[in-house]
């Protein structure tokens, strides 16, 4: 453990600029640094940092945090690991307090295993390479199939001869602990012999580059002998939560904000070596939690590669609604008959390989319903029993409007009516959530939690309603308030009033208008939007004088015939920047003007008007889309909705346009 006070010491010495720049090129604008995200792909930088906060936000993915929070995402660090990180950078030493025995003894297995393979990579690697026989065998094998030199390298391949108990003997010379060499598998449990013989070696990393196992390839196609044997699960390989290829290939799947899921090891080692990186194996076995969670951690969109028959790959999509519950978005792509992967690639090379990804992907529920129909034409028992099992699919993901969306296009293509599988998909959740109330219910505690944490899994919260059948339930997730936020726009707006009020009159330059003018046309559509109704009104008192072509100096304010209109006048002249102490707190971005001289009106008043905009921006991101979506969802109004969404879209795009422009950070809601 790191005592407190250090972590404290070690937290108060990192400059946020300082650790990021190590990984992204930053450059100064105004107050803050930018760059191009690491965590997606982009042409124009969205990637804030902000030095005087030790925060850094991301506008166009929406990541954000601390340094801590970059590390652990963009190394893949664990907390500990980062402040390590972190305590090395500033040259902190880090006395950790006492651990157990236990805990001593844990680590020390951990690195040890670790050690062990490292071993065992250099032994395999050093017979690949630098012996006759792995030269003309193995090395040779390789090539043939089409591996450079360099790729054999950065995947960590090796070979281990026939011999007996080279390796053994090696371990033993070099004083290694053969208790430990047993333990990773490297050797049979008598500790006679090695596991791995005559076969050609591929190390499997962990995530953040340790080696954490090995698998090893027969190079005989005699059908008896297993293709490949792997090492046993250690407390350093699990196999669930290992993914082949995630450590080289994390990077990338972030850059692309997609990952490739493809079978073999040959198959990401090929794609890799042409150059399509984003891809890691499930080895053959179907997906685990464990392992979508990794991917999870990096992408929300998973392009499933598939070869094989059609049996092999309606057993394949099974696993497969697991995906759907971690709301990842699934498409699946049949490679042309014969081909995997690997052999695509190397016959067609990588670009071939990604035309051809991208042309023939397809939705992954449309592909399943699409592909059990084949097969059910003309059996109504076969056909009812597949609409269950894909509405069941559909059931799991937990976005209600997506929800939506694939029972309109699935009734259509399975010719049952939209109303029906909207019935079953909401029987369906309703079972689900009710088993999570009994096991809420059954954990004391549990039920004030409710409902339960699920990563991001938002299944309605409210009952389902009972009656009619044909309505989706939860097809609106509750909203949630923007915390920290001050959900009124006053302090925007009176900042508008005030310039209209101080600077109403004063030409602008470049535009030959005058300030009133220009701010005018500009929001004229939002003065009824106003949420303070007093700045409204004089907002509109001044559009009137516009459009009438009068001069609105800030006389004609002061002296107007109502009062809390003069009041409001005299009280934006005098005191324009009497800001409570912890206004940012408030009103949610830091107070970035000092009292402005009057000849700076200009910025003044282009800078006001685009924090004005962004909060009515927001805003209409914030509720008025949502409720109108909602509306048109409820209506089953699918194409509205979609209009909807893609306005939406369009909004948010805008919006993080303003708040990049601002430097304001959008506290997601
Ligand atoms: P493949 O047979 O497709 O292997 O099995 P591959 O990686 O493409 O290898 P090549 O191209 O024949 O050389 C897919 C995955 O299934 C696991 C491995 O992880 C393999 O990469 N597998 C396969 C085993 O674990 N054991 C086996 O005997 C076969
Ligand atoms: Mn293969």
């Amino acid at each position: 453990m790191i005592p407190p006070k250090q972590v404290q010491d070690i937290l108060d010495a990192t400059r946020i600029e300082e650790v990021i720049e190590e990984f992204v090129t930053l450059r100064r604008r105004g107050v803050n640094l930018i760059g191009l995200c690491p965590f997606h792909g982009e042409k124009t930088p969205s990637f804030n940092v902000n030095p005087t906060r030790n925060i850094f936000k991301c506008f166009g993915c929406g990541k954000g945090g601390d340094a801590i929070t970059f590390l652990k995402e963009h190394e893949s660090l664990t907390y500990v690991d980062a402040l390590k990180w972190l305590a090395k950078k500033y040259n902190i030493e880090i006395q950790e307090t006492e651990r157990t025995p236990e805990q001593v003894a844990e680590m020390q297995l951990t690195d040890s295993l670790y050690i062990v393979n490292e071993f065992a990579l250099k032994h395999f690697q050093e017979q690949l390479f630098d012996t006759d026989e792995g030269k003309s065998v193995a090395l040779a094998y390789f090539k043939q199939r089409g591996l450079r030199e360099d790729t054999i390298r950065a995947f960590g391949l090796g070979y281990a001869p026939e011999q007996r108990d080279l390796l053994l003997r090696r371990a033993r010379a070099t004083g290694h602990n053969l208790d430990l060499v047993k333990k990773v598998g490297l050797c049979s449990q008598d500790g006679g012999r090695d596991f791995f013989r005559g076969r050609v070696m591929f190390a499997i990393h962990n995530i953040s580059g340790k080696i954490a196992a090995f698998a090893g390839r027969t190079m005989s196609s005699e059908k008896t002998i297993p293709k490949y044997i792997n090492s046993p699960e250690t407390e350093i390989y699990i196999k669930n939560k290992t993914l082949y290829g995630a450590f080289q290939a994390k990077k990338a799947i972030r850059q692309l904000d997609e990952c490739l899921l493809v079978e073999g090891y040959m198959d990401v080692i090929s794609l890799y070596q042409a150059g399509i990186e984003n891809v890691v194996a499930s080895s053959g076995t179907s997906l685990t939690e464990g392992q979508l969670q990794l991917i999870k951690r990096n992408t929300n969109n998973l392009k499933i590669l598939y070869d094989g028959d059609p049996a092999g790959i309606k057993a394949a999509l099974r696993g497969l609604d697991l995906a759907l519950e971690q709301d990842l978005n699934v498409r699946i792509c049949l490679l042309p008959d014969g081909h995997d992967p690997d052999s695509y690639v190397q016959t067609f090379g990588g670009d071939a390989f990604t035309k051809f990804t991208t042309d023939n992907a397809k939705d992954f529920i449309l592909f399943k319903t699409e592909l059990l129909l084949e097969e059910t034409k003309g059996d109504p028992m076969r056909k009812a029993g597949l609409v269950k099992d894909i509405v069941a699919s559909i059931s799991k993901i937990p976005d209600p409007i997506k929800r939506s969306l694939y029972l309109k296009e699935c009734s259509a293509l399975l010719e049952v009516s939209e109303q029906a599988l909207i019935g079953e998909s909401n029987k369906l959740i309703t079972t689900v959530l009710k088993k999570r109330d009994e096991k809420a219910a059954r954990q004391p505690g549990a039920a004030s939690d409710y409902p339960p944490n699920t990563g991001g899994y938002d299944w309605p919260t409210e009952p389902p309603p009972v009656g009619d059948p044909t309505e989706q339930i939860g097809s609106f997730p509750p909203r949630r308030e923007g915390e920290g936020m001050s959900r009124s726009d006053e302090f925007q707006e009176r900042d508008i009033v005030r310039l209209l009020v101080q600077f109403g009159n004063q030409m602008l330059d470049k535009e030959g208008v005058s300030v009133s003018e220009f701010i005018l046309s500009d929001i004229g559509e939002s003065l009824s939007d106003f949420d303070n109704s007093l700045y409204g009104k004089l907002a509109s008192l001044c559009y009137d004088l516009m459009l009438e072509q009068k001069n609105t100096d800030h006389n004609y304010f002061i002296h107007h015939a109502e009062k809390e209109i003069s009041d409001l006048a005299i009280d934006l002249l005098t005191s324009p920047w009497d800001l409570s102490p912890n206004w940012e707190a408030r009103w949610g971005y830091p107070l970035q003007n000092q009292p402005v001289p009057d000849l700076n009106f200009d910025t003044d008043m282009r800078q006001a008007l685009d924090r004005f905009k962004l909060r009515k921006l927001t805003k209409l991101c914030n509720i008025v889309n949502p409720a109108r979506i909602k509306t048109a969802s409820d209506a089953g109004d699918i194409d509205e909705v979609m209009r909807l969404m893609r306005i939406q879209e369009k909004l948010k795009s805008t919006r993080n346009e303003l708040a990049k422009k601002t430097g304001t950070i959008v506290l997601p809601k």
